[in-house]
């Protein structure tokens, strides 16, 4: 059995974590971190995540959440990953990362604990997502530059970042395959008086409404015909099952920066 702490046990993605580690038969739920004005502080987890009791009880202490973890998984928010790193890399851990959001000095303080220990960050757990990033890129290097490129998303009412992660990482897949940066290129939102669409720009757009769970559309429109790629996750289950799959495969690893394409081999 490995042993694993969640971190951000009682979010969206951290409860269904527990539901999770409640079915598998290799890793179990060892330590359960939220925030220090949590309503699920001193509750059990298990019952925190509507899974039945799981005698690990919700903290805000990071040390005692990873006491006894061989991992961590981390599904806190951004303002929390410079804390947590400092805690895995103080336990010697190593962490799967799923938060989206960061901006670049926290993907700095990633990039440095990394040097130290085993460290995977995805803004997209699933397999068909990471599948749909290595088709965008093929899609992208293959057509003409004159193919404009439309990156929507949509999520649940309460996400907190636009655009998503997973929008973000597939503009910079389709900027790389075209030889330019996503900094160069995109195109965040419309408003006003259009004065046209500048030639190679990505542009994204951003829907937020009701309990969508993710939806991926990339759009290469040409003169005459477009082609979409889709990707829909109707279950947050399927991240946690990727976020698991990422923690076993982490566990064997040596100090380094890994992503889901890692995991699966793409
Ligand atoms: N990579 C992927 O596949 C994937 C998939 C879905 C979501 N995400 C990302 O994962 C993150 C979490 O999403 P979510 O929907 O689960 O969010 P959420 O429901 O808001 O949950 C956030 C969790 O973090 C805890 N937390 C917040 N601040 C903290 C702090 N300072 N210290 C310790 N714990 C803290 C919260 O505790 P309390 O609220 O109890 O106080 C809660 O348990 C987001 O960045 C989201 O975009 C990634």
């Amino acid at each position: 059995m490995t042993n694993v702490a969640v971190l951000g046990v009682s979010g969206r993605m951290g409860r269904c974590l527990v539901k999770a580690l409640r079915d598998s038969e290799d890793l179990r739920l060892t330590g359960a971190l939220a925030s220090p004005t949590s309503a699920a502080l001193g509750r059990d987890a298990g019952e925190v995540a509507q899974a039945g009791p799981v005698a690990v009880e919700v903290t805000a202490d990071r040390a005692r959440a990873l006491d006894r973890a061989a991992v961590a998984v981390d599904f806190t928010l951004p303002e929390a990953v410079e804390e947590n790193l400092a805690a895995v890399s103080k336990a010697g851990i190593p962490v799967v990362i799923g938060i989206t959001g960061l901006d670049g000095p926290r993907l700095a303080a990633i990039r440095r604990a990394s040097q130290a220990l085993p460290v995977l960050v995805a803004p997209n757990m699933s397999l068909a997502v990471n599948l749909l990033f290595g088709l965008a890129g093929r899609a992208a290097a293959a057509l003409p530059a004159d193919y404009d490129v439309e990156i929507l998303e949509a999520h649940h009412r309460n996400k907190a970042d636009a655009p998503s992660g997973t929008a973000l990482r597939l503009g910079e897949i389709v900027a790389g395959a075209r030889g330019g940066t996503l900094a160069e290129l995109a195109a965040y939102g419309r408003l006003g008086k259009s004065q046209g669409r500048a030639p190679g720009s990505i542009g994204f757009s951003s829907l937020r409404a009701g309990d969508i769970v993710g939806e991926h559309r990339v759009l290469f429109a040409g003169t005459g015909e477009s082609l979409e790629i889709v990707h829909r996750a109707t279950d947050r289950m399927t991240f946690a099952h990727g976020a698991l799959a990422a923690a076993r495969w982490l566990v064997k690893r040596p100090p380094g920066l890994y992503g889901m394409s890692d995991v699966l081999g793409l």
